[in-house]
């Protein structure tokens, strides 16, 4: 089961004497001037929030900024100078030393940048490694093994040596030793940074499905914003041993809490951070399926509207298709009786769902002659792209920040139509 973890008021000071440099941090002096007048470094400056079990949590920094020094106190291996950092309620500063083994040996493992693999060791071997240090049988620590090098798509190389594998593949092996004990909490300090990009992107991949079959807390420390965007639930941004801002990846974007932040958040890439959920506006004209005079009545909106593409809806907002006047009129064409609107729907106008990310609109809009409806996993539609908004929203240094969604009712077709109002949505 994944665990929470809190961190309540954590300092951590390196040197002779951190109570004076704490009391220094009380009278408010910074972490500069405390260096210079006492010698000692805060790594770790009042730091307090709470790690939701279950999510990825990533820390970014500069260099320096303790985020090292941060989530090695999440098990001890630094200890904090002063506050209490709680693993599912229990305070971890106040385990003796072998409750602390036992937490590191099946709830806490962690995972680093530098592979560290042990050369004349098998794969196999290296993957059980901290299991063998915890004492467990050799069947029984191969086996778990076995199943984490599976998990992390290396079935089958357990009998290799690591200078077999290449660079990517070793850190795969860093990660299944990691998941060997099956811990409720990963580690992961700059995991992934050695790695070149495309594995990288792999690695980050892998590691979401991981996260997919079974979920655990995951703290990582990067210095990528889009690998922090791409894997995080949530970001912490640290300055100099202070945590700025704890937000997900859109509040940090759209909301960044100073100029650190935001200088952090210039150079994402937002195509491949933001979805079509995101910049999905509801501007368009979205008529009901409901009305046996479907396709006259749809035709009337268009040509009442001036528009020239109708949404249309289920009475639960499922997206049914896309309309054009033309289409209906072809539908129509020659038909006398009520006409259901799904003949007239276009084949090119296929929906996008919302997790599509805005770098892959580009090929489906391409094709579209309207802009894209936008929908839900469940097909509900949640408002179209269109290439100008698209483009736009690319178009500046910060993305904007989208105008929450419009909930605007769809319109109905009148059955008794053309006897009935001009049923025009409001149109924007
Ligand atoms: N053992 C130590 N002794 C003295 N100072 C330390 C020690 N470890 C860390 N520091 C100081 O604490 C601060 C935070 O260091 P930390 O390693 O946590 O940063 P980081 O954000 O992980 O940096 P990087 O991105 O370079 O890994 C730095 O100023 C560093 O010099
Ligand atoms: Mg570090």
């Amino acid at each position: 089961m994944a665990k929470q973890i809190i961190i309540d008021h954590v300092f951590k000071v390196f040197g002779e004497a951190p109570q004076r440099a704490l009391e220094l941090v009380q009278q408010g002096l910074s972490k500069q001037d405390i260096l210079a007048r006492t010698g000692n470094s805060i790594g770790v400056f009042d730091a307090s929030f709470t790690i939701e079990p279950g999510e990825i949590f990533v820390v970014m920094g500069l260099s320096g900024s303790g985020k090292s020094t941060l989530v090695r106190m999440l098990n001890r291996l630094i200890t904090p100078t002063s506050g209490r950092i709680l693993v599912e309620g229990q305070d971890i500063g106040l385990l003796s030393e072998r409750e602390l083994r036992a937490l590191r040996r099946k709830d806490i493992s962690m995972v680093f940048q530098s592979f560290a693999l042990m050369p004349h060791h098998t794969v196999l071997q290296n993957t059980a490694f901290g299991l063998e240090l915890a004492g467990v049988g050799r069947q029984e620590r191969e086996q778990a093994a076995e199943q984490a090098l599976a998990q992390v798509g290396l079935a089958g190389w357990g009998a290799s040596y690591p200078d077999e594998l290449s660079g990517g593949m070793q850190q795969r092996v860093g990660l299944a030793r990691a998941l060997a004990s099956d811990p409720s909490i990963l580690l992961m300090d700059e995991a992934f940074s050695a790695l070149d990009p495309i594995i990288r992107t792999e690695m980050q991949s892998e590691l979401l499905r991981l996260q997919e079959s079974k979920r655990r807390t995951i703290v990582f420390i990067s210095h990528d914003l889009d690998e922090a965007m791409r894997i995080g639930d949530r970001i912490a941004i640290m300055k100099d041993g202070q945590v700025v801002q704890v937000g997900t990846p859109d509040e940090i974007l759209r909301c960044p809490a100073d100029d650190y932040v935001r200088s952090f958040v210039r150079g994402v890439d937002a195509a491949a951070v933001f979805k079509a959920g995101d910049i999905a506006r509801q501007a368009l004209t979205v008529v009901s399926a409901q009305g046996d005079r479907g396709c006259r009545a749809a035709l009337r909106i268009l040509e009442d509207s001036d528009r020239e593409y109708a949404y249309v809806l289920a009475s639960d907002q499922r997206l049914l298709g896309v309309v054009s006047s033309q289409s209906l009129r072809d539908a129509l064409h020659g038909h006398h009786g009520p006409l259901g609107l799904r003949h007239a729907f276009l084949t090119n106008a296929q929906p996008v769902s919302a997790d599509t990310p805005v770098a892959e609109l580009f090929g489906p809009m391409s094709t579209a002659p309207c802009p894209l409806p936008v929908v839900s996993e469940s097909g509900t539609y949640l408002g179209v792209v269109s290439r100008t908004g698209v483009m736009r929203f690319l178009d500046r240094d910060t993305p904007p920040v989208p105008p929450p969604q419009e909930e605007s009712a769809p319109l109905q077709l009148n059955p008794h139509y053309p006897q009935a109002a001009n049923p025009v949505a409001p149109l924007q």
